[in-house]
């Protein structure tokens, strides 16, 4: 469980507010889907969750405990991020950086190469063309892949996942979705999922926060947002989605 109380980034000092006063929960098993316009946040959120950034004001309690007082390196291990700007280790093989977080648990190699290929096979790159690639061999697209794949790889209870079907089109998108719609019912992660994409927010998100300049607009189910927006931001942001439904 992630608990978000009285959050808030400022990166001047207090002049502008990236993450403005946002307090949410996010339950055990559950896929918390951020859905908002670029800048209004979502990124900055969920690198406060894991300490890549500091807080200005508020906590964040990670399984009930504040991750301030949790010690970095298993916290971070028990989150799984997949990350816009992917960073996998140009030195390292597809098959490496999907398996570098069980090597630092100290997994046998044997069983890190079956634990990297199966993923890499779930994410719909064949371990056998893939898996002795670099990165900068890869497409945008195919590096967003591994990066998922790496997140994935020692099986952590947490998964933050910022856009990391970005790059991709709708299909195979679609297919991704699938897969962790899987990798959700067997291991019943806490997700939280960053979006632009309606569509995607709608499929996979339990629950849905819409953020808008900094704070939460609305928390709810698809349904909810949909029927009864509180705000008129996410009545104009589901407005198309309706029209579209009505045909
Ligand atoms: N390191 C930084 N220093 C200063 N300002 C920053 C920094 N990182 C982000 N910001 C600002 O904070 C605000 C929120 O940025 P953030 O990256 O969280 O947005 P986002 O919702 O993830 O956007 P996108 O959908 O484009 O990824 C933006 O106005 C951005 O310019
Ligand atoms: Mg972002």
């Amino acid at each position: 469980m992630i608990v978000l109380r009285g959050l808030s980034k400022s990166y001047d000092g207090g002049k502008h507010f990236a993450v403005r006063d946002l307090s949410l929960e996010v339950a055990e098993g559950e896929t918390l889907v951020l859905l908002g316009s670029s800048g209004s946040g979502k990124t900055t959120l969920l690198k406060m969750i894991n300490r890549l950034i500091e807080p200005s004001a508020g906590t964040i309690e990670v399984d009930g405990t504040d991750v301030l007082r949790q010690d970095v390196v298993s916290l971070r291990r028990s989150i799984g991020y997949a990350f816009q700007q992917v960073g996998l280790f140009p030195h390292m093989t597809v098959e490496e950086n999907v398996a570098i977080g069980l090597r630092l648990r100290g997994v046998p190699a044997a069983e890190r190469r079956r634990r990297a290929r199966e993923l890499l096979e779930l994410v719909e790159l064949p371990a056998q063309a893939y898996a002795e690639r670099f990165p900068a061999e890869l497409s945008g697209g195919q590096a967003q892949r591994v990066g998922v794949a790496r997140a994935l790889a020692a099986e952590p209870k947490h998964l933050l996942l910022d856009e990391p079907f970005g790059a991709l089109d709708e299909v195979t998108r679609e297919s991704l979705r699938a897969a962790l719609k899987k990798v959700r019912e067997q291991l019943r992660k806490t997700i939280v999922f960053v979006t632009h994409d309606l569509f995607e927010a709608l499929d996979l998100g339990d629950r849905i926060a819409v953020m808008h300049e900094g704070r939460l607009e609305q928390l709810g189910s698809g349904e909810e947002l949909i029927k009864r927006p509180a705000t008129p931001f996410v009545e104009r942001l589901f407005r198309k989605h309706v029209e579209l439904l009505k045909g």
